[in-house]
């Protein structure tokens, strides 16, 4: 088996021989791009490149870029989601194409390294009609051939995942699946992104391991895309040759590829083991956890030992590459990956410090490649320290004061565990497990009940007593109207742009303006403002009707209804949504009393004047009417 370094190398050797010059990993925290934290794949510090500017290096690159999703934190715990990863790179600036670029690929994956061609799949883009672009047949007659000179079954599939493989080997799919930019699909580009269809590269761990049976999409057929684990991709060839602009899409100046695979995929891929965390850019960390805990990675503690082998690897590379933890920006996000290690570590019955260690361990994983992290390794053991010693007091004081505080209780109440919570920041799923230690019942749904004090507490903290009334809205004159179906929109906007970790905090309308709070951790950059006050005055343009209905609780929240105000609501429960279609096409669903205007076209333009925080974790923006 060959090492992961050894494998970085490989990849880099074979495109150097083909021309590319190799360039070093930009670092995680992007230098010269305020639009957004992290470097999150390998395009990004491209992108001056990709649109035209001259590489010092010439037209052929290629690199192993350090990633950082902060997004994929929660998802951590499967087999293959990880929040920090290598993006092998290739790029070709203006210089050669498709039909060298997957040919090569296809080579340095099967000759080269030696994967199993007949376990390879892919994809292909077929097109999309609203932007009048079509079906990448180039790609599909490559890998025709490619795999025909293999001599493994080349048969063609046209979309309809629901029908499963067909005895497919290449999958053209329509739309958004195959397009890549760093913004998603076409319709979320602003103008002035550039993207392109791409051919994504699947390695099949095989039906008989039984990885779709065991999951929850085994009622439907498992295709390349499922996330059933089966199929696990190794690479993406993005054609990057388009731009947005105000009408659509036109060519860039150049044709650019831009191919990205994910080493650790890979590694995984060579090694024929679907998890992951097996490769040896993990293990050392996992054999560490398993001597402090005296619990075995393999059996009940998967997800544990997977939480912290990803945030402790991504954590000490971020450090290394400047980011301290703290409550704002990049540093919040370094503070969260240590503090879920510190709980997901008393999971596996770890009830000391354990985490700083893990500096040199990491260090001496990436010696190789990144001997910067070595270097440092005693200012992040420090770092690691420091912040785990804090959040181990916080733990305590918040463990001595539940003991107190249910002395001469039997259960634990939402309302106790919410005053832990916000004088103690002990975590509500602490005094869960705490109760369940000392025998303690629970309150019955807690985790509802809990999110409800807290949102009533935000609301009541925030806005005070005065002139409020159902909805927030201090009268009902037309303009206190206008900027209520304004607040769903600036709501649904702020989530499509920034993500659904939005939740709306609270909301005050004057004559005057519109005032909303909503849980980000970081300022909004000029980019994100633009590209939120765009969104709502494009809703707006397009005069969507707002609709009312009253539906059962469980239905409204089944039918995505968002609802953030923290009464207990009735099992009947008012409904408003926008867009033309209440039930498959709309841009906002929320539980709300009213009352909104009947179109969005009767608000007017809008813009957003001023931007800060309102407390951790929690923005506020201002929003008027033109
Ligand atoms: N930019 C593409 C991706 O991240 C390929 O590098 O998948």
């Amino acid at each position: 088996m060959i090492s992961s370094n050894d494998l970085r190398q490989r990849y880099l050797d074979f495109f150097a021989k083909r021309g590319h010059a190799i360039v070093p990993s930009s670092s995680l925290v992007p230098e010269n791009d305020p639009t957004t934290l992290f470097t999150g794949s390998g395009m990004q510090p491209m992108l001056p490149y990709l649109l035209g500017a001259d590489h010092p290096k010439g037209t052929r690159i290629a690199d192993s870029q350090k990633s950082f999703r902060s997004q994929d934190i929660e998802e951590v715990g499967d087999n293959r989601h990880t929040t920090f990863f290598e993006m092998l790179g290739n790029w070709s600036l203006g210089d050669y194409f498709k039909k060298e670029q997957l040919p090569w690929i296809f080579e340095f994956l099967v000759d080269d390294l030696g994967l199993d061609p007949q376990k390879l799949y892919v994809t292909v883009y077929g097109g999309d009609q609203q932007y009048d672009l079509p079906q990448d047949d180039e790609a599909i007659e490559l890998w025709q051939q490619l795999f025909a000179s293999k001599g493994v079954d080349n048969k063609v599939v046209s979309g309809a995942r629901e029908k499963g493989l067909q005895d497919g080997r290449i999958f053209s799919y329509e739309g958004a699946a195959n397009w890549w930019s760093r913004a998603g699909d076409p319709s979320n580009m602003p103008v002035g992104e550039p993207g392109g269809p791409d051919s994504e590269m699947f390695y099949d761990y095989g039906e008989e391991r039984g990885l779709h049976e065991s999951s929850e999409w085994k009622d439907q057929p498992c295709h390349v895309n499922c996330d059933c684990g089966r199929f696990g991709e190794v690479g993406n060839s993005v054609f990057m040759q388009y731009l947005k602009t105000e009408k659509g899409f036109e060519p860039l100046p150049q044709q650019n590829i831009d191919f990205g695979g994910g080493l650790e995929r890979i590694a995984s891929a060579l090694a024929d083991d679907p998890d992951m965390f097996k490769i040896d850019l993990f293990t050392p960390i996992i054999e560490y956890v398993e001597k402090v805990s005296g619990k075995q990675y393999e059996g009940e503690h998967l997800i544990s030992f997977r939480v912290i082998a990803d945030h402790m690897r991504a954590a000490v590379m971020l450090m290394a590459d400047g980011v301290l933890p703290d409550n704002k920006d990049q540093g919040y996000f370094v503070r969260r990956l240590l503090r879920r290690s510190v709980r997901y570590g008393k999971q596996l019955g770890i009830n000391k410090p354990f985490l700083a260690p893990l500096a040199e361990i990491v260090g001496e994983i990436y010696a190789e490649p990144y001997p910067a992290v070595k270097q440092q390794v005693e200012s992040i053991t420090q770092a690691i320290q420091a912040e785990e010693d804090k959040f181990l007091r916080t733990l305590e004081r918040g463990l001595q004061e539940f003991a107190r505080q249910t002395a001469d209780e039997s259960q634990l109440t939402a309302q106790l565990a919410f005053t832990l919570y916000e004088t103690y920041g002990f975590p509500l799923e602490l005094s869960i497990e705490e109760a369940e230690q000392q025998g303690l019942k629970i309150e019955e749904n807690i985790d509802q009940a809990f999110a409800t004090i807290k949102d009533q507490h935000a609301a009541q903290s925030r806005e005070g007593a005065a002139g409020k009334f159902k909805g927030g809205l201090a009268d009902h004159s037309e303009t206190a109207v206008q900027y209520h179906t304004a607040t769903h929109l600036l709501h649904a906007a702020l989530r499509k742009i920034l993500g659904d970790h939005v939740e709306q905090k609270g909301s005050n309308i004057t004559g005057e303006r519109l005032r909303f709070d909503f849980a980000h951790p970081q300022a909004l950059t000029d980019e994100e403002k633009k590209q939120v006050e765009q969104q709502i005055n494009d809703w707006i343009a397009a005069d969507l009707p707002v609709t009312n209905q009253t539906m059962e609780k469980e239905a409204a929240f089944a039918a995505g209804a968002l609802a953030f105000f923290g009464e207990k609501y009735p099992d009947q429960v008012s409904v408003y949504t926008i867009g033309s279609d209440p039930a498959n096409d709309w841009i906002s669903k929320e539980l709300c009393g009213g009352p909104h205007v009947e179109h969005t076209g009767e608000i007017g333009a809008v813009e957003i004047f001023k931007e800060k925080s309102a407390s951790a974790g929690v923005r506020r923006v201002y929003l008027r009417l033109k």
